[in-house]
């Protein structure tokens, strides 16, 4: 039987020094994915030791990529290797019209052969490292994947898929399906191994997912990770306290050096939704550009 892995998805200005900190004290997680690095030529050495150092310590790290100039990609994902990274990822899914109008993110989809290309040419600049990708089942419509899927397996570049089941175009509507895309993706990225990734908010549901889809290597929880900063060590069998609590701990820790306002609003919505977020009047009642701490 298959041994999951299960990740916490990354999550782009969500992910902040403060959170990576408390995560790793709490024993969050077991592996991290960065949030993409936009490339658009190959940034200074000193530009990637900013971005990798709060992802620094003993949890391993995959680094995320995106960009549309395959050799500016391959050569940064070259320089990163040479001061330490250790696994690569490729952004194949990013939703937003300012990412995808250019053709990164999302926008890769509508071009199957960019993807391949990139993949291929990354590949080449870190032979010896693992290369995954994070994407979509399509840019429009979940059949897309059809064409896609089996290409970029084909390339024997791709170690291991990320698939959020939307499409670009659901961006993150409530959509039906899930589940039948997934297994469909299973099938066409025969026999590269995927983590399945979308709307995982609760061991049951974790769980469920698993039992319907037990062919693949793990799952990808990113919003519901927040909701329950304990999800991923439910999940791992370890021992956790209960969701509320495990809230509270999680957000204090946060912010307990001192966290700004606006994204203490935005990280106690994500962690409570903004219905049940306790600290929401507390924080709003507060100026946004000081720091706040819930000890
Ligand atoms: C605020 C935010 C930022 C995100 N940033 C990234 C990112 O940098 N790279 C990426 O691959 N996905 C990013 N995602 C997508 C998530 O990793 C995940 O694929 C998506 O939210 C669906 O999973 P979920 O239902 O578990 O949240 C982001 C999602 C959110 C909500």
């Amino acid at each position: 039987m298959n041994i999951p892995e299960f990740w916490p998805g990354p999550m782009e200005g969500v992910m902040t020094p403060a959170l990576l900190r408390a995560a790793a004290e709490l024993n969050l997680v077991q592996r991290w994915m960065t949030p993409f690095l936009r490339v658009t030529g190959v940034p200074k050495r000193k530009h990637l030791e900013a971005f990798l150092a709060p992802f620094a310590g003993e949890i391993p790290v995959t680094m995320q990529l995106m960009g549309t100039d395959p050799a500016a990609v391959a050569a940064t994902a070259a320089a990163a290797a040479a001061i330490g990274v250790k696994a690569f990822n490729l952004n194949f899914g990013c939703p937003s019209r300012q990412v995808t109008s250019g053709g990164a993110g999302g926008g890769a989809l509508r071009d199957p052969e960019s993807m391949i290309r990139m993949v291929e040419t990354v590949k080449r600049a870190i032979p010896a490292l693992p290369l995954s990708i994070k994407l979509r089942t399509g840019w429009n419509d979940p059949a897309e994947q059809e064409f896609f899927l089996p290409r970029l397996a084909a390339t024997g570049c791709v170690d291991t898929f990320f698939i959020h089941f939307r499409t670009v175009k659901e961006q993150y509507l409530s959509v039906p399906g899930r589940e039948e895309r997934l297994q469909r993706s299973l099938e066409l990225a025969e026999p590269i191994p995927v983590v399945l990734n979308g709307d995982v908010a609760t061991p049951e549901a974790a769980a469920a997912l698993w039992k319907a889809l037990p062919g693949a290597a793990g799952i990808m929880c990113a919003r519901g990770w927040l909701h329950d900063p304990f999800l991923l060590r439910r999940l791992a069998g370890l021992p956790s306290p209960g969701p509320e609590e495990g809230r509270e701990t999680f957000f204090r820790a946060v912010t307990s050096g001192g966290f700004p306002v606006n994204k203490s609003i935005e990280l106690s919505n994500f962690i409570w939704g903004r219905e049940g977020n306790p600290y929401f009047r507390r924080l709003i009642a507060l100026p946004p550009h000081t720091l706040f701490s819930a000890e």
